[in-house]
């Protein structure tokens, strides 16, 4: 079981997470621009075949881009340590959303999502779109990371004044070396590049925050080529 704790800040790293704060914020539109003409470009159905497929790949990466930077100034804000406001959240619900949208995610990719056993949950002070991140984040990985056939289990219990949300897969496996340098930005395995190119390694991050930010934390168990449990724990609303 992995747990490590996050590493202090300093003024001069303080300094630093401002500035890429702004950089990013900066790129935001340039970026959104670019994908907002490249997709009016692709709408036009006289376009050339060659074309059509260069500006497609041109549009994915700009996605990706944008993905890259909504992550980097999340976990600048939540780095930053700028007050979130914490309300009452039906982890409930926000667990079936995640469901039904990665449902048709996990078909794609022929991996099995199932669900339960899921208790009903007592509400945790948070902030849902957070949370719904942390959640999509961990169910993410575990579908992205299986094989074909493979298997993601989502389950969601309550004891002792936490509730606890696992997400197991039997995919490909963290090798133990890897596993202290897992919630470090832009960290990924090796396995995992060779898998897909589809990733930026800030997603496990992200968790991290924000399981923090709530007053829970993420931890997890994995074997190489066997498969990986994470296991999200926050405190319930007193
Ligand atoms: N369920 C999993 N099974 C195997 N490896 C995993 C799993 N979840 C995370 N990892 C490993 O941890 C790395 C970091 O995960 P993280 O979610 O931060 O990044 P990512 O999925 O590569 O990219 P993104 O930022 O788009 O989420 C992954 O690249 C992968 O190597
Ligand atoms: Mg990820």
């Amino acid at each position: 079981m992995h747990k490590r704790p996050l590493p202090a800040f300093d003024k001069h790293s303080d300094q630093k997470t401002e500035f890429f704060m702004a950089a990013s914020h900066q790129l935001k539109s340039p970026v959104a621009i670019v994908q907002w003409c490249l997709q009016s470009v692709l709408e036009d159905s006289a376009l050339d075949p060659a074309n059509r497929k260069m500006l497609s790949r041109a549009l994915a990466q700009s996605n990706a881009m944008s993905s890259l930077l909504s992550d980097m100034l999340n976990v600048f804000r939540l780095m930053h340590g700028s007050e979130t406001a914490l309300v009452p959240v039906d982890v409930n619900h926000v667990l079936d959303q995640v469901v039904e949208l990665y449902k048709p995610v996990a078909e794609r990719q022929h991996v099995r999502l199932m669900v339960g056993p899921i208790e009903t949950l007592p509400h945790v002070l948070a902030d849902d779109a957070y949370l719904k991140q942390a959640i999509i984040n961990l169910v993410d990985n575990a579908i992205k990371y299986s094989n074909e056939k493979g298997k993601v289990q989502i389950e969601a219990a309550y004891a002792k004044g936490r509730i606890s949300i696992s997400v197991a897969d039997s995919g490909i496996g963290i090798a133990d070396v890897d596993q202290g340098r897992l919630f470090k930005e832009f960290f990924r395995t090796e396995v995992a590049r060779e898998k897909t190119h589809d990733g930026t390694g800030l997603g496990l991050t992200l968790v991290r925050h924000i399981a923090e930010r709530f007053g829970g934390d993420i931890t997890f168990t994995s074997e190489l080529g066997k498969g990986t449990t994470f296991v999200l724990t926050l405190p319930a609303q007193k």
